[in-house]
Parts: structure tokens; sequence; C-alpha cells
């Protein structure tokens, strides 16, 4: 039987899993992590890194280094969540050749799916490295809310990986599977999930026979972690602001260590009341002179300053309750999802409006892939005891005459569903038809997402509304959409799936998974040398930010001067053997390294 994986691709983890004997196992990355952080980078001399390796050269290579990019994948670069990325990143988001969004590592150019493929690459390495074979099939999970072109642009990166991406599944649909696999419930479940870049809610019915049903899901592709910390450095930064007249968002490696420390202090306080911000040697004034920032944060300060984003979801459960047609009495269990639950100011909302305690018996990081593994394994066994029924978040339709909005298909239709609608034409004498296909929930065409265009031609002559075009859509249980049109009188047919919409044409596609193979040999052998390479430099970047005031404090001692001097050659010696590329020479350098930062941290201390 063929292994089917199951990825829950996050926006700040990635987690995988796969189905061993008749349990889902949660699988380790090579560090001992369950979870592996979304995070890639490229470094100076051109080496793709992934995950916890990554994530720790963050600071040092900040303009080379891609976090979050889900918020990015299938959007448009007009969209207002890219012109919000775009302010706010360290890494430079440019516009693509079809109006997506390419983001610019060193000399290249990424496509988002790309990028996110190298994440997917790692979670399907991880998966091989466990299972001792290669792996091609599998189940990967978007957050519900997703559209159609945030659904192809996800697929297209698990092509571009190499994956044979036999399923996409909804998280808190993903979710409610791994809670209630194998234990024979009957019961009506909330899913809220709040993960690093994105709010889903979801409303299932489970039932004994194995059914899962989602009656309505709703949230916000753009609310997530991401945005509880930007609260954080939006604090930090105007009280330095206020006290410095210094803007440290203009300095990249100071926005992504504020980045890094707003994270760590928001998770502190979900167990801690207060926490220090401490973050020396922060920016330099131009007069040789380095400032330091340090603050202490509350538990309560965090709250005020993040309410409002509590708040909208606890709306959004509202809304979905509504969508549903249910009262929060007929809510017989809740099921928090993702890091962000771990707030408590989130578990006492989420207590307080459904008036009853969620449940915490799934491991809020990994239930996500473990469902999707789940999905997997019925998928290819063709398993009948369990049945999953989810919905389309969107409704579907068309633009008519007017730009107006007419939906097809309406939003928590189950599917796979299709549906047909006949229209006319509008002029007399029209000869050709242009369908524009439209995800969203306005009336106002243009408040919705478009998801591709298409024109049908060689229509009969005939006075307006004498020529009848019958529309169908389909949307597959992917939650993919296609349209067809066809001219009733002649019969004549047009149809698409609307792809071309991550931005990536098919030889775009084709490309990038030749290049993806490539690399994929090279990176393993190398990884050795990357690692302490990286250690090597995070050290010289810190020895290098402390120069200045070692000079100010012990420069005018001879000891000193000769300390200086040691650090110096120490670190010229490091560099020379990276530049040769041995792994062993730059690990010996790297204990020299650590010695004179600390004797660097000791005198900035004392001084
Ligand atoms: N103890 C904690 N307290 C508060 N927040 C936390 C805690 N632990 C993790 N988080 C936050 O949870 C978020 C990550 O959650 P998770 O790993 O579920 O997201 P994801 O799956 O990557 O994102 P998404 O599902 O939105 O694509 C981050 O913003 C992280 O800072
Ligand atoms: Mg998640």
């Amino acid at each position: 039987m063929e292994r089917v994986i199951g990825i829950d691709l996050g926006t700040t983890n990635s987690c995988v899993s796969v189905f061993e004997g008749d349990q889902p196992a949660v699988i380790s990355n090579r560090g001992g992590y369950k979870t592996t952080p979304s995070v890639v980078a490229v470094t100076e001399a051109g080496k793709r890194l992934v995950g916890h390796i990554a994530k720790r050269q963050a600071i040092t290579n900040a303009e080379n280094t891609v976090y979050a990019a889900k918020r990015l994948i299938g959007r448009k670069w007009s969209s207002p969540q890219v012109k919000n990325a775009v302010l706010t990143s360290s890494y430079a988001i440019n516009e693509g050749p079809h109006g997506d969004v390419r983001i610019r590592l060193r000399d290249k150019t990424y496509s988002v799916p790309e990028i996110s493929s190298i994440v997917l690459q790692e979670m399907k390495i991880i998966a091989e490295d466990y299972l001792g074979e290669p792996v091609r099939k599998a189940v990967i999970t978007v957050p519900a809310y997703f559209n159609d072109n945030q659904r192809q642009a996800t697929k297209d990166a698990g092509t571009i990986a190499g994956l044979d991406v036999i399923r996409i599944i909804n998280e808190p649909t993903a979710a409610a599977l791994a809670y209630g696999y194998g234990k024979d419930l009957d019961r009506t479940v909330a899913v809220y999930d709040l993960g690093g870049g994105t709010f889903d809610v979801s409303i299932l019915e489970i039932g004994s026979s194995g059914v899962f049903k989602v009656i309505s899901t709703t949230g916000d592709t753009f609310l997530g972690g991401e945005d509880f910390d930007a609260r954080i450095i939006d604090w930090l930064v105007s009280g330095f602001q206020r006290e410095h007249t210094i803007d440290l968002r203009q300095d990249r490696m100071a926005l992504q260590r504020l980045r890094d420390a707003a994270e760590k202090a928001k998770c502190e306080l979900s167990s801690v009341k207060e926490t220090e911000i401490n973050l020396p040697f922060i920016i330099s004034t131009g007069r040789n002179e380095a400032l330091h920032l340090q603050r202490t944060l509350t538990r309560d300060t965090l709250e005020k300053l993040t309410d409002d984003l509590v708040e909208r979801t606890v709306e959004i459960c509202r809304q979905a309750l509504e969508d549903a047609r249910l009262h929060v009495d007929d809510i017989e269990d809740v099921i928090l999802v993702g890091g962000m639950t771990r707030m408590p100011a989130v578990q006492t909302s989420v207590a307080a409006f459904f008036g009853r305690e969620p449940n915490k018996s799934v491991h809020p990081d990994e239930v996500v892939a473990v469902g999707a593994a789940i999905q997997g394994a019925a998928l290819v066994q063709e398993k009948k005891d369990m049945i999953l029924l989810d919905v389309t978040p969107h409704a579907l339709g068309i633009m008519t005459f007017g730009s107006n909005f007419e939906e097809l298909i309406p939003q928590n239709t189950t599917v796979p569903t299709s549906r047909a609608k006949i229209f006319t034409t509008s002029r007399d004498d029209q000869t050709a038809v242009k369908i524009l296909v439209m995800q969203g929930e306005s009336r106002q065409a243009a408040d919705n997402e478009m998801l591709g265009e298409f024109i049908l031609t060689g229509l009969r002559r005939a006075p307006k509304g004498h020529v009848e075009i019958e529309v169908t859509f389909e949307i597959n249980t992917d939650g993919i959409v296609s349209v067809a049109a066809k001219d009733l009188d002649t019969g004549q047919a047009q149809s698409i799936q609307v792809t071309a919409s991550s931005g990536l044409t098919q030889d775009e596609i084709k490309a990038m998974m030749a290049g993806a193979k490539d690399y994929m040999v090279e990176r393993r052998a190398d990884e050795e040398f990357e690692g302490v390479k990286q250690e090597a430099e995070t050290l010289i970047a810190e020895i290098e930010r402390l120069f200045p005031e070692i000079e100010r404090v012990v420069g005018t001692a001879d000891f000193g001067r000769d300390a200086i001097a040691k650090a110096r050659s120490a670190v010229d010696r490091a560099r020379g053997a990276m530049k040769d590329r041995d792994p062993n020479a730059v690990r010996l350098q790297v204990e020299q390294l650590q010695r004179t930062q600390r004797m660097f941290k000791g005198v900035v201390a004392r001084g």
C-alpha cells in the first residue's frame, strides 16, 4: 500500500504526519522537533536553507530570509494584504509578470508557490528519513477560508516539490477528523483555529457512523499570531521613537530582532504576568554610539494592545453559528487549534462566548497534520467507514451586465457540487460573451475575488436576450473550481479549470520542478557545512556589533588593544575557513569565536 503523508503547511510552522498500522504518527525532524518553522533563506553562497536552520540565521540575513509566505500565497500584487506585507517584511516583495507576487532573495526571484514548495520539500524529506523510503503522495491542508486562487497556488507548491497532492483539505476539518477519529462520537462541535497567520472557525456535525459533516465555515485569512506580534512591535517602535526620535523600522536587522523579541514576549506572557524585552545595541546613532532597547511588557498591556484582534475572532464565531443556523447551546464541544490558542485571553474569550470550557484534548500544533494523514490513509485504502463532507467557504458566481455579481453556488454548499444557470446576451447581435468567474460574498462584482475569465465566441446574431448560454460551475473535493459555458443554440462549448491563478503557467511549474530536483541532492551533501557556517556567521555578526562598545570601554588599555586585535584575527580566520568550505576548520574557529564573544560580553557587562 502506497504511503500518503499529511502535511500542515502553516504560516509559522509546518508539521508532517503519516498513518502507521492503525494509528497516525507525527514525525519529528532531525532536530527532534515535531514542527518545523516555515522559514526559507538563501545564504551568501547561494544555498537554500529551510526550517530551524533558516530561522536561526534570520537576524544576520534578514533581507534574504522569508517567513510567513503563506500570507502571500495565491494573492494578487494589488491586494491590500500584499501592500501591508510589503511595508512590514524584512525581505523584498515585488510585482510578478502576471499581476502576482514575487520574492527577491539575493540574485534570484521566486514565486510564492516556489517558496512554499521549499518548505513542503523539507517536510517530504523529514517523512522519507523516518520511513526509509521515498514518498510521493500527500494530503495538504489549507485554511478553510482560502479561496480558489490560494488553494490552487498551494497545490502548485506541492507539485513543484515533487508531490502528488491527492487532496487538499481544510485545516479545521482536519482537526475535527483527528479529534473524532475512531471515537464513535455523535455531536456538534466548533473548531476554533487561530494560528500564526490565519483564523478559521468551522461548525461540524460528527456522526457515530463516521460521518464528518461541515455545516458552516468562516474566517479571516489575514488574522493570526503575526498580527499580535505586530502590535507589540508597534508598541516598542513608538516607545523608542518617543525616547530617541529614531525609527527602528528603517533597519532590517533591527526589525528582525524586534520580530523575534515580540513573539518571544508574547509566548512568555501566556504563562507569566510580565516579561522583560531586552535588545542591546539595537541600532547605532551614526555618531559611533549604540542604543539599547529595554522595556517591561505585562500581560495586561499585551491584552490591551490586542483585544480588538481577539474580539474579531469572537465576531467570526458568531457569524459561523449564524451561517449554520445554530445557537451557542447547540455546540457540544469547542476544539482549540493553533499556537495562539495558548494565550489566556483567547481561551477566556472563547469560553465566555460559547459558555463552556474549550476542549484541550488535542495537540494544538499537531492535530491538523494528524487529520491530513488520517484523510490520506482513508483515500488510498478507500475506507468506507469514514466520510468527510466539507463545504465551500465562499459563494461562486459570475459578473453580469452592470457589474453585478450573480451567484451560482452559495457559501457553505457541500462539495463536490455543480450548478448550472442560463444567461442571455445583453446587446443586439452580440456574437461573443466574456465570462468573469468570481468568488466572494458581495453583490458588487468588484468587491469579490476574480478567479479567471474566458470568452465564448461565434454566437448566432440575434436581438438582445435571444441567445441563451448555459454556464456550469463545478467545485471538486479540493475546493477547486472549474467552469464551462455552452451556447444552447449551437452546442458550442468552452471550459476552463481556473488555473493560471497562482500566477504561474504550467511551463513555469515544470521548470521549477526540474530546478527543485537539481538542488535537492546538493543540499543534503552540504548540510553539515551550512550548519557550522551559520553558527560562525551569527557569532561574527554579534562580535562585530560589539566592537564599537569594546573600543570605547577598553580600547585605550594595552590588554584591551591586544584583545581587540586577537578578536579581529579570529574573525578573519573564520572567514577564511568558510571560504575554503571546510566544515572541520570552521568548527575550530567557532570555538575561538565563542570564547571571544563571551569575553566581549563580560567587558560590556562590566563597562
Ligand atoms: N505559548 C504561546 N502563547 C501565545 N502564542 C503562542 C504560543 N506558542 C505559539 N504561539 C503563537 O502561535 C502562532 C503559531 O501557531 P501555529 O503553529 O498553529 O500557526 P501555523 O499553523 O503556522 O499558522 P496558520 O495555521 O495560521 O497558517 C505563532 O504566532 C506563535 O507565536
Ligand atoms: Mg495552522
